[in-house]
């Protein structure tokens, strides 16, 4: 962003910006010179600068191309691709990853899980109203009333909580489920009604996120949901346990229960999906009923997902550069020591 451009300028840095790289976002070239950053012909170019900052992880041939010394920072997706990172090591460049940021409330500013989620959430619900043939709010026509849309939200992370109050600021009704208890307030104070099943335990696992649920447990919370699917005219799914494929909340037989013209999004699409008959970047139409399984969606908000990133990587700049302007590595600041993988030769994910 040539906000955040302009923020390293007046501190003093030297800012590198590959010809066109805001383009699609909606940032030139000349909003970057404007900002006082230079603008460097191709990716090689801003490479030999000392930190280099993406938006996705390196190929291998420009992993090749990176100095010895210098500070990579990326969503590197550094769990599923550990040959990526051994790669990063060999070359001697210290790599963070944004994805492995931990969810404490001093790392917040670098919540690029939740910045990104966020709209995810929020883009989820556009997609489904867009979809659906029907009115989301009530309406009292000249013609007669319209009874406002029914939007059932499982999974109520960031990726949920946003859906659940895009949804309401349309006008739909709106429910949702977690296996975590402890969001049930979270999801009131947005006008929804929260599902509760207390015959399936509370999946709270380590640090606030889920964990898996038993056989039995999935099988009562399916069988349990399956009238609460029925009814909806929308379903948006976001529930995701870190490490694992997506749990499957939707099965064929609750898909058979739904109403023809009803639209589901399946935020899990790239984990596996939360739904039966989810295929990732598709919309399968199963008995008149749309099951859409979107990939990267904050790509298709680009100007916000940008603005949002690179503040995100800001609050990182600014934990690894010192007022000099030079590199500071602590490692005993646990934010730092998350989200660095690689140093000095030296694979450090844990
Ligand atoms: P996530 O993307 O890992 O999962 C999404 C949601 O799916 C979670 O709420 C999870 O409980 C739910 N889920 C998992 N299995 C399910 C199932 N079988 N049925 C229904 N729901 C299921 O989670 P996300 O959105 O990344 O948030 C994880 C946690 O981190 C939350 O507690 C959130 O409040 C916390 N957090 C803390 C922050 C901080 O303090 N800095 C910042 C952001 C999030």
């Amino acid at each position: 962003m040539p906000e955040t451009a302009q923020r390293l300028v007046k501190s003093g840095r030297q800012v590198l910006v590959q010809a066109g790289a805001g383009a699609a976002a909606g940032f030139t070239d000349a909003a970057y010179t404007q900002a006082g950053a230079q603008i460097v012909a191709d990716a090689a170019a801003a490479a030999q600068a000392d930190i280099l900052v993406r938006v996705q992880r390196p190929s291998p041939g420009e992993i090749n191309g990176l100095r010895a010394g210098s500070v990579l920072v990326a969503l590197l997706q550094a769990r599923t691709g550990p040959e990526v990172v051994q790669a990063l090591a060999a070359q001697g460049v210290t790599a963070f990853a944004m994805e492995l940021v931990p969810r404490i409330a001093r790392a917040q500013k670098l919540d690029v899980l939740s910045s990104q989620a966020s709209i995810a959430g929020y883009k989820a619900v556009l997609i489904a109203a867009g979809a659906l043939g029907k009115y989301f709010p009530m309406l009292m026509t000249a013609a007669g009333t319209i009874a406002p849309s029914k939007v059932l939200v499982l999974g109520a992370g960031v990726a949920g909580l946003q859906a659940i109050a895009t949804a309401r600021r349309l006008g739909a009704v709106v429910e949702a489920y977690d296996v975590r208890a402890a969001v049930k307030d979270q999801v009131h104070s947005l006008g929804a009604k929260f599902i509760e099943l207390p015959q399936v335990a509370s999946a709270e696992g380590a640090g606030g996120y889920a964990r898996e649920q038993s056989p039995e447990d999935q099988a009562r919370q399916r069988e349990l949901l399956k009238k609460h699917v029925g009814e909806a005219d929308v379903v948006i799914t976001t529930a995701a346990v870190p490490g694992r494929k997506a749990p499957l909340l939707v099965t064929e037989d609750m898909l058979d229960a739904m109403r023809p013209g009803s639209v589901i999004v399946d935020l899990a699409a790239e984990t596996g999906g939360n739904v039966a008959a989810t295929r990732q970047g598709e919309v399968v139409m199963r008995n008149g009923v749309a099951i859409h399984g979107p990939v990267n969606l904050p790509a298709s908000m680009p100007y916000h997902a940008s603005q949002l990133y690179s503040r995100n990587v800001m609050g990182l700049l600014e934990l690894i550069i010192d007022k000099e302007g030079k590199l500071k590595l602590d490692f005993n600041d646990e934010v730092v020591a998350a989200m660095c993988v690689t140093h000095a030769g030296e694979v450090r994910m844990k």
